[in-house]
């Protein structure tokens, strides 16, 4: 049973992942769909044509990963495609605020990602494909989101180096890394409305990110930066100091 992953399938990103693998990739014949929300996995389970199974997860919790494991093993099915899209991001000064807003982000958007990576691998062959959603806050710090930036760069960097391990068995990674989108992610985040960088710059389409990154993966690209105007501000962000780079994009 060949079988793509997606983390974040309830939402946002993830749903338009989903909504583009049927034509994308019809050579895979059963999705796993991982979030919290049971009730948005069973909505956007019936949304596509193809067989899902659902497992609400809470990606910062170990037990999660566990269970995964166990369900894994018992199935072993053949992945094909590796989503990790799960993610959140709180906009505030570290050391301001609620405690557990900073650190949610590193058990789910590097723990999460770490595990459920580390999890399903073995169950990966030739010809597989890994996309690790990460952002453009992994080009350079930014002030205001930290904590947010600095995962983010992790993802990135994490990326590059399982790409590089898994070279000789034919398994490809691909750091996705879009600018704002549109989603529940920056309500929950406390983003919209109280970033002036947020409200200026320009938004990309999940729709288009999702099937650009799904065409990028195919070809085995180790980096997707959806808009030419993010492509020149990572360009822009490897030459110049990092302190000049951080003024610019201070959220
Ligand atoms: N929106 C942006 O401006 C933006 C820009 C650059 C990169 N990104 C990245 O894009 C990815 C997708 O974000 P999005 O914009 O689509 O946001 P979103 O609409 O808020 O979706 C986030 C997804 O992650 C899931 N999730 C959240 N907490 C989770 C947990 N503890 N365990 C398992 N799943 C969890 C959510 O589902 P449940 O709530 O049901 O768990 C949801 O499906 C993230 O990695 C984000 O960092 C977003």
């Amino acid at each position: 049973m060949t079988v793509a992953v997606i983390t974040g399938a309830s939402a946002g990103l993830g749903r338009e992942f989903l909504a583009a693998l049927p034509e994308l990739y019809p050579e895979i014949e059963e999705y796993w769909l991982i979030a919290r929300r049971r009730e948005k996995l069973e909505e956007a389970a019936r949304s596509v044509p193809v067989q899902c199974r659902i497992f609400p997860l809470d990606l910062t919790d170990d037990e999660s990963y566990r269970k995964l494991a166990d369900y894994t093993a018992k199935i072993r099915p053949d992945i094909r495609l590796l989503i990790n899209n799960s993610g959140c991001g709180f906009l505030g000064n570290v050391g301001e605020g609620e405690l557990a807003n900073q650190t949610v982000m590193i058990d789910l958007n590097l723990k999460g990602l770490t595990a459920v990576t580390h999890t399903l691998l073995p169950y990966m062959d030739y010809g597989a494909a890994i996309i690790n959603v990460s952002s453009i806050a992994s080009f350079c710090p930014n002030a205001r989101m930290t904590v947010y930036s600095a995962g983010k760069a992790y993802v990135t960097a994490f990326t590059y180096g399982i790409g590089e391990e898994l070279r000789e068995r034919g398994i490809t990674a691909t750091a996705v890394c879009p600018g704002p989108m549109d989603t529940e992610f920056i309500t929950l985040g406390g983003i919209k409305g109280n970033s002036k960088t947020f409200d200026v710059l320009p938004y990309c389409d999940p729709k288009k990110v999702a099937r650009g990154s799904l065409k990028a993966a195919r070809k085995g690209k180790s980096n997707y930066t959806p808009r030419l105007f993010y492509k020149l501000y990572r360009g822009i962000a490897k030459v110049l100091p990092v302190e000049v780079v951080m003024k610019m994009s201070k959220t």
